[in-house]
């Protein structure tokens, strides 16, 4: 029986993953790097200083900085997407997302966070979702990022539940290659095209309901 329910927060609790693109897209910009949707989509759920290096690889630039100037660049990304973010509010929550944490919550499963962001605690509370996450892992803590299934292992392993216990909600490809991984099941929130590798994909929030993946999760047995 599913316990758990383990979230990536960029993209899929709320519209943040436009802004930490926004930020890369502007350093991009100033290190020289051609900016395209690929990119884009290649950046989510990726660590920052990971996030950095590709860029710099997709530019053919890998070996142009020491580590001390990606350290600079990598606090100056951060530091822009700080300021976008310092006018943001609930209204940032993606659709249908406050009544889905609403819901589990009434039904007592237990939830933690699976980002990558060590700015999570601070959006979370920006927004007002914080009380729904009883436990977060800190990414400062892994060894390795996604799609490595380490994050979302010690996302219910911080619940005290096995894996199989848990359903891992997840915008990014490498998220979904997590999730499936640590052995836990999959919900893809975008592009199936993108997120085939999902066991349940939504198009968008709207459709993330407790109803719909009880729905899909009942098809998937036969
Ligand atoms: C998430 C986002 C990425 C971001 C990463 C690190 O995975 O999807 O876009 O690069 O977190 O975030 P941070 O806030 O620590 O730079
Ligand atoms: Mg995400």
């Amino acid at each position: 029986d599913i316990k758990g329910f383990v979230f990536d927060l960029d993209g899929v609790i709320a519209d943040t993953s436009v802004y930490h693109s926004k930020a890369w897209h502007q350093l991009a910009d100033e290190l020289g790097v051609a900016w395209s949707d690929d990119l884009a989509e290649n950046l989510k759920g990726v660590g920052r200083m990971d996030s950095l290096n590709l860029i710099l690889k997709t530019g053919g630039k890998e070996n142009a900085y020491t580590e001390e100037e990606k350290e600079k660049y990598a606090a100056k990304k951060n530091t822009n997407y700080l300021s976008l973010l310092k006018n943001m509010n609930a209204s940032a929550i993606l659709p249908g997302i406050s009544d889905f944490l609403k819901t589990l919550e009434e039904n007592d499963y237990r939830l933690s966070l699976a980002s990558a962001s060590k700015n999570s605690p601070l959006v979370l509370e920006q927004l007002g979702l914080a009380k729904y996450f009883e436990k977060r892992v800190d990414p400062t803590t892994l060894k390795h990022g996604k799609p490595d299934p380490e994050i979302f292992a010690r996302g219910a392993e911080v619940l005290g539940y096995k894996p199989e216990q848990c359903i891992g909600i997840e915008d990014a490809k490498v998220g979904v290659e997590s999730i499936n991984a640590a052995g836990e099941t999959s919900v893809g929130i975008g592009d199936p095209k993108i997120l085939h590798e999902a066991d349940i994909n939504f198009t968008d929030t709207t459709q993330l309901t407790l109803a719909n993946i009880k729905a899909a999760m009942k098809v998937g047995e036969h």
